[in-house]
C-alpha cells in the first residue's frame, strides 16, 4: 500500500480562512485531528478573528437591501457567514401551496456563497410568518403540510446549508415551562421530532437545530423546558445537532452571566450551540464582549451571529442594538467583540494523523493492514504504521491509505464502521466535533468502541452519541 494522498491542509490565513469556515461550519470544528497553533497575528474583521478560533461571525442579510452599497461593502467585509432575514420562512418560500419560491431566499444565498460566506437556513417549522393557506390548517393535513414544506426547501438547498432552524420558537415564554400554543402543536406534541426527522433524511449533511429566545438564562423555566426536550432527543435518537440561542437581550430579557451555563450544559448534552439572532438594546461594549466570551468559552460553541447590521437595519431600529451606526461606523461594541475574538486560543487545522481512544489509549485501525473493502476498523496500541493514518478531507472522510475510506456499513446502532473504496456517499462522511466525538453524516451516530472496550481487537462501530471516554477521539 502506497503513502496517504492528503489533501492539501487548509492554511487558514493565506489560502483557507472562508474554506475553513465552510468546512467548520458544514463539517463542525475538527479539534480532534488537528496540530494545536501556538499563537496568531490579530484579525481586522469579525470573521477573520472568528475563523482563527475555527468560528465564524455572522449576520442577518435582508434581499432588499443587498442594492445598498454601503451594506453590502460593510457586511461583504465583515462577516463571514449568512442568514437570510425573512427569505427563507415558510411564508417566503411557499406562499402556495406547493408551489415554491427561492426567488428572494436564491438572492441571499447567491450573494453569501459569491462573497465567500457559509449560509445558516432559518427557518422550516414556525408558528410565526406562515403564509395563509397553512395557517387554515390543523390535524394531519397540516402534519403533511409541514413536512411537504420541510421536504421541498431543504430539497432545494440540498447540500449547501451549514446549519438549518428545523423549528423555531416552540415554547412559551414565562414562567410555564410549556410549548407555546399553535396550530403546529395542537397537530401533536410529536411535531418537533418528525420535523427533526424529516429534516434529516432532507438533507443528511446540514446540522439540524433547535432555535428560541427567551432560553439564554439557565434559571428559566423556558431554557429548562427546551433543555429537557434536547436531553429527550438525544436519549431517543431524534436528529438534532444543535441549538441555538437567538440572544435578542434587552430590558425585558437582559444579558446575564449564566449564560455561559447554558450554553456548557448544553453542549454536555452532545449538541453544538450557537448564538444565532443576537442584538442588544443600547450595544453595551461590556455586554458584546461578554457574550461574545461565552461563546469562546465553549468548545461547541460555533459562532455567532448578528441580526442585522447597522443599527438602522435592526427589526427594533429604536434599540440602536447592533455593532454599526446607520451611517455605516463601528461601535465602541464592534471594537470590543473583535479585540474579543482576536484573544481566543486558535483552533487547529485539519491534517493527517492517529486517532486515538480517549478510553483507551489506542488507535483507531485496519486489522492487519487489509486493503479488502468491508474490513471492520478496531483498536490497536498507537504505532504510527499506514494503517493507523487517517486524512480528514473537505468533504468530511476520513481517508486511510489514500484511497479506501472510514465506512458505516448501516445507520443504526451497532453498526459496523469499516474501510471501503471512496465513493462520495454520506456514509463516509464524518463530523470531527471538538468535544472529540465523531459523527456520521448519514446516521447522526458516533463512532463508538464496542461495549467500552479498550483492549487490542476492539471493534468500532456506531452508537447513540453519549459522550463516554468510549466514543471521545483525539489525535496522536
Ligand atoms: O416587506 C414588507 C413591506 O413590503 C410591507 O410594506 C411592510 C408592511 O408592514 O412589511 C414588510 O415586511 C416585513 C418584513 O419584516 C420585512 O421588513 C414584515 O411586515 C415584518 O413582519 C417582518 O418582520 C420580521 C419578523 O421576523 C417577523 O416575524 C423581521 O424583519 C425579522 O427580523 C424578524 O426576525 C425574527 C426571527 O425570524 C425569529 N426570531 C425573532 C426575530 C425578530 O423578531
Amino acid at each position: 500500500m502506497g503513502s496517504n494522498a492528503i489533501p492539501p491542509p487548509i492554511v487558514r490565513r493565506k489560502i483557507g480562512r472562508l474554506l475553513t469556515a465552510l468546512v467548520v461550519g458544514v463539517l463542525g470544528s475538527a479539534a480532534v485531528l488537528v496540530a494545536p497553533q501556538t499563537s496568531h497575528a490579530a484579525e481586522s474583521t469579525l470573521g477573520g478573528a472568528a475563523a482563527q478560533s475555527g468560528r465564524y461571525f455572522g449576520t442577518a442579510i435582508a434581499s432588499g437591501r443587498l442594492n445598498d452599497s454601503t451594506y453590502t461593502t460593510i457586511a461583504g467585509r465583515e462577516f463571514n457567514s449568512v442568514t437570510a432575514e425573512n427569505e427563507m420562512k415558510i411564508d417566503a418560500t411557499e406562499p402556495q401551496r406547493g408551489q415554491f419560491n427561492f426567488t428572494a431566499g436564491d438572492r441571499v444565498y447567491n450573494w453569501a456563497v459569491q462573497n465567500g460566506k457559509q449560509v445558516r437556513g432559518h427557518t422550516l417549522a414556525w408558528h410565526s410568518q406562515q403564509p395563509g393557506w397553512m395557517q387554515s390548517l390543523s390535524g394531519s393535513a397540516l402534519r403533511q403540510a409541514m413536512t411537504n414544506h420541510i421536504n421541498g426547501v431543504m430539497g432545494h438547498y440540498k447540500g449547501k446549508i451549514a446549519q438549518w432552524d428545523v423549528v423555531n420558537e416552540a415554547f412559551a415564554d414565562g414562567t410555564s415551562g410549556a410549548r407555546r400554543d399553535s396550530n403546529l402543536q395542537r397537530s401533536g406534541n410529536d411535531w418537533i421530532e418528525v420535523a427533526f426527522r424529516t429534516a434529516r433524511a432532507a438533507d443528511p449533511a446540514a446540522k439540524l437545530c433547535y432555535n428560541d429566545y427567551n432560553v439564554e438564562n439557565w434559571t428559566w423555566a423556558k431554557t429548562q423546558a427546551m433543555y429537557a426536550m434536547v436531553r429527550d432527543f438525544k436519549q431517543r435518537g431524534v436528529p438534532i445537532d444543535c441549538v441555538g440561542f437567538q440572544s435578542h437581550f434587552n430590558s425585558d430579557s437582559p444579558y446575564n452571566s449564566n449564560f455561559r451555563t447554558t450554553l456548557q450544559s448544553f453542549a454536555a448534552l452532545g449538541v453544538d450551540v450557537a448564538i444565532t439572532e443576537l442584538d442588544i438594546q443600547g450595544a453595551s461594549a461590556t455586554t458584546y464582549a461578554n457574550v461574545t466570551n461565552d461563546c469562546l468559552a465553549v468548545p461547541r460553541c460555533l459562532g455567532i451571529t448578528v441580526w442585522g447590521v447597522r443599527d438602522t437595519d435592526s427589526w427594533r431600529p429604536e434599540h440602536s442594538p447592533l455593532l454599526f451606526n446607520g451611517d455605516g461606523s463601528k461601535k465602541p461594541a464592534y471594537t470590543s467583540v473583535l479585540n474579543a475574538l482576536n484573544a481566543a486560543s486558535p483552533a487547529p487545522s485539519p491534517g493527517s494523523g492517529q486517532i486515538k481512544g480517549v478510553g483507551s489509549g489506542r488507535c483507531l485501525d485496519v486489522p492487519g493492514a487489509s486493503t479488502t473493502d468491508g474490513t471492520q476498523v478496531n483498536l490497536w496500541d498507537c504505532n504510527n504504521r499506514t494503517n493507523q493514518q487517517w486524512a480528514y478531507t473537505a468533504a468530511g472522510e476520513l481517508r486511510v491509505y489514500g484511497n479506501k475510506c472510514l465506512d458505516a456499513a448501516g445507520t443504526g446502532n451497532g453498526t459496523k464502521v469499516q474501510i471501503y473504496s471512496c465513493w462520495g456517499g454520506d456514509n463516509q462522511k464524518w463530523r470531527l466535533n471538538s468535544d472529540g466525538s465523531i459523527v456520521g453524516v448519514q446516521s447522526g451516530l458516533c463512532l463508538d468502541a464496542t461495549a467500552n472496550g479498550t483492549a487490542n481487537g476492539t471493534l468500532i462501530q456506531l452508537y447513540s452519541c453519549s459522550n463516554g471516554s468510549n466514543q471521545r477521539w483525539a489525535r496522536t
